[in-house]
């Protein structure tokens, strides 16, 4: 009997290129598709991993679990990496690791696959997942290892051996898309002094072509949790997939970036984020508004570590769990509306209300409402000057 082996597929060019590639090394391919939220026709998928030898597949519905697992918890605590990533593919390759864990474990396999290639970020992400989750799985990773020099080379592989390639016009980048964003990287975007082409992005209207007027909308958040839309409850998954759209409307959330990779080289990748953006503004905008003065500035600190244990793969481990506990202790407080502006690719916050709010108009005011007392700030710059009074 041949050796079970589950593979991560996508319905990409890769991953069914992997399925054939598997067999001919004896292995008997599960394919587990994993969906979290990308576009794309899974039972055709489906059918096509089938056609291609796979015998059996699995697709897994991860969507609710990204969101609530993943997405949120990286939402409350801030994560942005290097300031302009928020993180879409990085957040679902645990997700992905743990799902084939799963079929791993239900099927009896002790071998697993995926299609990332031997330059990123996502197979360290993967595989640190995997030894986290089950260790003594193997992991072959068919795009480190197999014989194809380039994309061409592939193509004529999956010609000879009958593997349904898209008729539709192939696209020029590498694209990973999700519930939290789209990643698109290759072809020009590799010179880094160009501008990205018009085409380059997928989901987000060019801020040119989009509506004249501005859109208000509130955002209401219960303990960092985004719940509400305009005072609309919404389910995680519904709340994300709504933003998403209305912000890719008003071209909200692109980002163009150098960024640092786990490998350690550096390399350009533009991001389409929308609702990221407006949650993480919104979420962020909020925060000022209800945690004190010490408990921000740390946070701050927290959140830069915290995106790079998201970025490094290292999801499962004791920093991120010990870390998700205090940043949940910091949200308790983190309930109330923020307003929001959407007007030609800027998304800019215009009013924020919260029961826990710190801002005491009765202290900030310049009118006569105004209750602060001044005469306590010349004792307090004295103190606080002294240090740094000159002696002669
Ligand atoms: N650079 C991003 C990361 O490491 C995205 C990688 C995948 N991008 C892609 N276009 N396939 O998380």
């Amino acid at each position: 009997m041949s050796k079970k082996i589950v593979l991560a597929y996508s319905g990409g060019l890769d991953t069914s290129v992997a399925i054939k590639w598997l067999r001919d090394k004896g292995f008997d391919v599960i394919a587990c598709l994993v969906d979290v939220g990308q576009k794309g026709d899974f039972e055709k998928a489906k059918s096509k991993a089938k056609k291609i030898g796979a015998s059996k597949i699995y697709v897994v519905d991860a969507k609710d679990e990204f969101a609530k697992e993943f997405i949120l918890p990286a939402l409350k605590a801030d994560a942005v990496y290097e300031d302009k990533y928020f993180l879409a593919t990085a957040l679902s390759r645990p997700l992905i690791a743990k799902a084939l864990a799963d079929v791993a474990k239900k099927e009896g396999a002790r071998y697993v696959s995926h299609g990332c290639t031997g330059k990123g970020n996502d197979q360290v992400r993967i595989e640190v997942s995997l030894e986290a989750l089950a260790s003594g799985l193997s992991v072959i990773a068919p795009l480190r290892e197999w014989e194809f020099k380039s994309r061409n080379q592939e193509l004529a592989y999956a010609k000879k051996h009958n593997i349904p390639v898209e008729a539709t016009k192939k696209s020029p980048y590498s694209l990973d898309e999700n519930l939290w964003g789209v990643s698109i990287e290759c072809g020009v975007l590799e010179n880094p002094s160009k501008e990205p082409p018009k085409d380059a992005y997928q989901i987000t209207k060019d801020p040119k072509n989009t509506p004249a007027k501005p859109l208000y909308l509130t955002i209401g958040f219960e303990k960092g949790i985004p719940k509400t839309i305009n005072g609309r409850k919404y389910k995680p998954v519904d709340l994300i997939s709504k933003l998403s759209k209305i912000g890719a409307d008003y071209g909200i959330g692109r980002s163009d970036m150098i960024e640092n990779r786990l490998v350690g080289i550096k390399s350009r990748e533009i991001y389409e984020a929308p609702a990221a953006y407006m949650l993480h503004t919104a979420h962020k905008e909020l925060e000022a508004l209800v945690l004190d003065r010490e408990l921000s500035h740390f946070k701050e600190l927290i959140a830069q570590k915290y995106s790079e244990l998201i970025y490094y793969g290292l999801w499962y481990s004791p920093l991120k769990k010990s870390l998700d506990k205090f940043i949940d202790d910091t949200q308790k407080r983190v309930t109330g509306q923020i307003r929001l502006k959407l007007y030609k690719g800027s998304c800019t916050v215009v009013g924020r209300k919260s029961k826990n709010s710190l801002y005491k108009e009765e202290l900030a005011t310049y009118s006569e409402k105004d209750t602060f007392d001044h005469k306590a700030a010349e004792g307090f710059i004295k103190i606080w000057g002294l240090p740094y009074r000159r002696q002669s």
